[in-house]
């Protein structure tokens, strides 16, 4: 058992890495838990040799309290009899704690979470038995939660529930796994069932119970099978899960623009084409990728309105029956996405969904879902889904075109293409962006600029440096350089072009002759056969390529470079300080 939630936290640990532990029953309950990494702490309290019929595991990403042993989950009720393990936030723990220390329940940790335990064993207490005990603690609770839940006096019992966060089940032949993602059950079976807002149950080796509002659900027309093997969501032999996921784009751009369902993306293409309004919305680098796609709109005669998930309030008013929108995702499960998707639904709008995850809460809530294919994405830093939701994008583009009875011929040629090029594009960069990284890696700030369909992918670009090798870097349309950041400049300050939109680059040009003189050290992503290379003093050379496919081949050599500077400055790029993989809290 210890073994088996080992390899599990290994499995989730990019979703949050400040402390892990693990609860098993065996004759009694048994917690070993603090802060650090998987490995460490797994090798510190001798994980692998802990013996159970069943058992929980948790890798913490921290809300409520410092990341310590105290606050590292599973937490335990006052006689150390049920575990607990939580993602999420419960708003209204303050509250419930007080109470259950007016009824002599000892809290010993900080955070949220412990209510839960201390929630189940008051109502036990009170005679209930332990689902009932559960049930009537979920009722108590606020807030967004996948939880998990054993007690050591019904040993072959697991009990679960979500709100908003997510969770899975993984349905095995004589075993059953809760687990908050899918790549965590992939050693073991490739059947499962998405747990949905709103439902709890438990699971025993061999039987899955769901229910909702007291409810029971049919279980077994919802097992989905998931077209990921194990090995996808192993290093195979690369340093990190970035690395790796930087050199698998030519594999996930094939799979995913093969897999193009061109009937729905007509049907998509032509609700733009008729919308009152048309919403993008997605945050980081999600939201990069929409920004992508919302520079080609205006040539369809559409107003995009671009907007950052969590800034979705603001729009409110405009939300109607007549409006389209993009919802952009690669877990399907950002938070911040959800809520502005369900206050559209709400209103009427109708949702399209990009996303990489078969039965997410974003594919699941959405009118239309169109899949990315880039495999599972370990790393916390987005690449491979990135660029598959561009390509994604780019082909909804081309069924627009088609829709209006344009010849879309070589935009599909392009797309055909693409694997084959963003091939060339990591073989032909990499060298170039690890030496850049050597003489990035001391300086403090770097700028990012492009103009037209390329500032996304400087945003892209800019926004990979900082999440993973920790130096700051903005993103600016280079024409608005002049309007306050050229300020900075001064002798060697890096400032990166991206030169993937050719209707910009004369005036792009003009924007390096300015920062030249200024004494900034310019780079620039430039295409193999133009001339603009001598006049930067290092050109990232990528192949020649159409205007919907570039931006995806000119994010590549950013990408690279990002990961180069941080292993450079001596960080684990897969497991960036202070970020998770997915953002479930808001
Ligand atoms: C990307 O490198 C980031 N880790 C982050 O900005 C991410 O893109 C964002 O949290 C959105 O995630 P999603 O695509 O799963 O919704």
């Amino acid at each position: 058992m210890g073994e088996i939630l080992r390899r599990a936290l290994e499995r989730l640990e990019y979703r949050g890495y400040d402390s892990a532990g693990v609860a098993v029953v065996d004759r009694g309950l048994v917690v070993r838990k603090d802060a650090g990494k998987v490995a460490e702490v797994a090798t510190r309290y001798g994980f692998d040799s802990l013996q159970g019929v069943a058992g929980l595991a948790h890798t913490r990403w921290a809300t409520h309290g410092k990341p310590d042993q105290t606050n590292a989950h599973p937490h335990t009720d006052c006689r150390g009899v049920i575990a607990v393990v939580h993602n999420g936030i419960i708003e209204n723990y303050a509250e419930l704690r007080e109470e259950l220390a007016g009824r002599g329940h000892v809290f010993r940790s900080e955070t949220d979470t412990e209510v839960v335990a201390h929630l189940v064993e008051e109502y036990k207490r009170q005679g209930l038995d332990t689902f009932s005990a559960f049930k009537k603690a979920l009722s108590r609770i606020r807030g967004a939660y996948a939880i998990a839940l054993i007690d050591a006096e019904n040993p072959q019992v697991m009990y679960f529930a979500r709100n908003l966060s997510p969770l899975i089940i993984g349905v095995g032949d004589g075993f059953n796994i809760v687990a908050s993602d899918i790549p965590t059950v992939l050693d073991y079976t490739r059947r499962v069932i998405a747990v949905r807002d709103g439902e709890y149950g438990y699971i025993t080796p061999t039987e899955v119970y769901i229910e909702a509002d007291g409810v029971p659900h049919d279980v077994a027309s919802r097992i989905e099978e998931i077209p990921w093997s194990a090995e996808m969501a192993t290093k195979g032999g690369y340093p990190h899960f970035m690395l790796k996921e930087i050199y698998e784009q030519p594999e996930s751009l094939a799979t995913t623009v093969a897999g193009l369902e061109w009937r729905t993306l007509e049907t998509v293409a032509n609700a733009l084409l008729s919308a009152r309004n048309v919403y993008i919305v997605a945050a980081g680098s999600s939201y990069h990728a929409g920004l992508v796609f919302a520079h080609l709109l205006p040539r369809l005669k559409i107003t995009p309105i671009p907007i950052i998930a969590s800034e979705y309030t603001t729009y409110e008013n405009l939300f109607d029956k007549d409006d389209v929108a993009i919802a952009i995702s690669q877990s399907g499960e950002t938070i911040d996405t959800i809520k502005a998707l369900r206050s559209m639904r709400e209103r009427g709008v109708k949702i399209t969904a990009v996303t990489n995850v078969v039965g997410s809460t974003l594919s699941r809530e959405s009118d239309v879902v169109i899949y990315t294919r880039a495999g599972p994405e370990i790393g916390v830093a987005a690449t491979k889904t990135f660029t598959t939701q561009v390509a994604t994008l780019a082909a909804l583009f081309v069924a627009a075109l088609k829709a209006l009875g344009y010849d879309t011929a070589q935009y599909e040629h392009e797309l055909k293409s693409l694997p084959d090029l963003a091939r060339k594009t990591v073989e032909n960069t990499a060298g170039t962006a690890k030496d850049l990284a050597k003489r990035l890696k001391t300086r403090q700030s770097a700028y990012y600029l492009g103009r037209g369909s390329a500032v996304p992918v400087a945003m892209e670009g800019a926004l990979k440096l900082k999440e993973v090798a920790y130096i700051h870097a903005e993103a600016y349309p280079a024409g608005e350089s002049k309007h306050g950041p050229i300020a900075l400049v001064e002798e060697g300050f890096p400032t990166i072009f991206v030169f993937s939109d050719p209707a910009t680059r004369e005036k792009t040009l003009s924007n390096v002759a300015e920062m030249k003189a200024r004494g900034a050290y310019t780079i620039g992503t430039v295409s193999a056969k133009s001339d603009i290379a001598k006049k930067l003093d290092l050109p990232i050379e990528v192949p020649e390529a159409g205007e919907i496919t570039a931006p995806i081949l000119h994010v590549i050599p950013l990408q690279l470079l990002a990961y180069f500077a941080a292993v450079e400055r001596g960080y684990d790029p897969d497991k960036p300080r202070n970020l998770a993989k997915t953002v479930t809290v808001e």
